[in-house]
């Protein structure tokens, strides 16, 4: 079976859960390995908004920006109670050893290796049941990470991080349900070439729900660029948020040659669902559209009510004419 690296390389790049802004970092961590980095710079050259690249941001702007989301998130403590610059260090280390434990977990060059040697043979499972089976340490890879990150975090943002945390490990059991099975099939049902195919509608389908939630590159250097970061929260905006992306997304990749791609995406996004605290959020707003829509067109009695005003005024505007003849 013939199929593209680079596309395979998205996808396990995009299921492993490696967030598109670890791109930035890791293009300038040293530890890293080069074939990844070049695969995230891609990915966020694709993915992240307009002017994210690593001509534009530097490490040093990671850094203020770390630096600054720290001092914010501890501004209600004394003043020279915490260390921000140490506290941004401490999450810059993390991120590179994130980088170094997954990476040595999982070489994507090999994997690529492995995959493409056994596609021919059937044997994609085998492959994925190998890797399926250090599960339990990528998770710990991503609960250190999660660790560091913990001082600069809101309360608010802190109680919502255990959440986080276990739907993060849900998107890794769902990519290792039985012991792989499901994402064999996504890449036997070219899953790889159907999300490279879709790629730029998937680019904007993020752009057009989360552009809001990154400051401008232009942003970066300001002083209160702190402000300008999302909270790392899951509440009802961002539930809402997720659904619209999922839903964009989805249809898109409806458009492949075969279905099971996008019903293997929509399972997953449904699977992570069910584990937040998302689907009242959810209806709430799907109702208020409905609702919008009926006012403005479907409801017959809205749409009568509206057609017996427009007659209305037609019939005041002929008056004046009527009342000549
Ligand atoms: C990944 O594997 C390739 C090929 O075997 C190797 O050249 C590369 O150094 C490995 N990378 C890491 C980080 O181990
Ligand atoms: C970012 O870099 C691109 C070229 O890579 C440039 O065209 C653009 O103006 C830059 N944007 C900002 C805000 O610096
Ligand atoms: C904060 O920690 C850094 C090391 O990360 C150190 O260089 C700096 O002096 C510390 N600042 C204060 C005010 O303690
Ligand atoms: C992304 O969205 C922003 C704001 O909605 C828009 O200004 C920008 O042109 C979009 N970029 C792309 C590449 O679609």
């Amino acid at each position: 079976m013939e199929r593209t690296p680079s596309a395979t390389h998205l996808l396990l790049l995009a299921v492993i859960g490696w967030g598109c802004c670890l791109a930035l970092g890791a293009g300038q961590l040293p530890e890293v390995d080069p074939a990844t980095v070049k695969d995230l710079e891609e990915l966020g050259a694709h993915y992240l908004p307009a002017g994210y690249t690593k001509a534009n941001v530097s490490l040093a702007d990671l850094q203020r920006l770390l630096r600054a989301k720290c001092e914010k998130a501890n501004q209600a403590l004394p003043a020279g109670s915490v260390n921000a610059t140490a506290l941004g260090t401490a999450i810059e280390q993390a991120g590179g050893q994130l980088m170094g434990c997954i990476g040595g977990l999982a070489n994507v060059t090999e994997i690529l290796d492995e995959i493409e040697k056994a596609s021919p043979k059937g044997d994609l499972d085998v492959v994925f049941e190998k890797y399926c089976l250090r599960l339990p340490q990528a998770k710990a890879c991503l609960r250190d990470f999660n660790a560091a990150l913990q001082p600069c975090l809101t309360r608010e943002e802190r109680s919502h991080n255990a959440l986080m945390q276990r739907i993060m490990d849900k998107l890794l059991e769902f990519v290792c349900y039985k012991n792989g099975d499901q994402i064999a099939l996504f890449i036997a049902e070219q899953g790889p070439e159907c999300l490279q195919a879709s790629r730029d509608h998937i680019a904007t389908c993020l752009n057009t729900t989360f552009s809001g939630y990154l400051p401008q590159v232009g942003q970066l250097s300001s002083e209160n660029v702190a402000d300008l970061l999302p909270e790392l929260v899951l509440g009802p905006r961002q539930c809402v948020d997720l659904h619209d992306f999922e839903i964009c997304t989805v249809r898109h990749l409806e458009r492949c040659e075969t279905i099971t791609p996008s019903n293997i995406v929509e399972s997953m996004f449904r699977y992570v669902r069910k584990e937040s605290n998302c689907q009242p959020a959810i209806d709430r707003a799907l109702q208020e559209r409905r609702r919008a829509q009926a006012l403005t067109a479907a409801d017959p009695a809205v749409g009568g009510a509206a057609s017996l005003a427009f007659v209305g005024r037609l019939l005041l505007l002929l008056a004046p004419l009527v009342a000549r003849l």
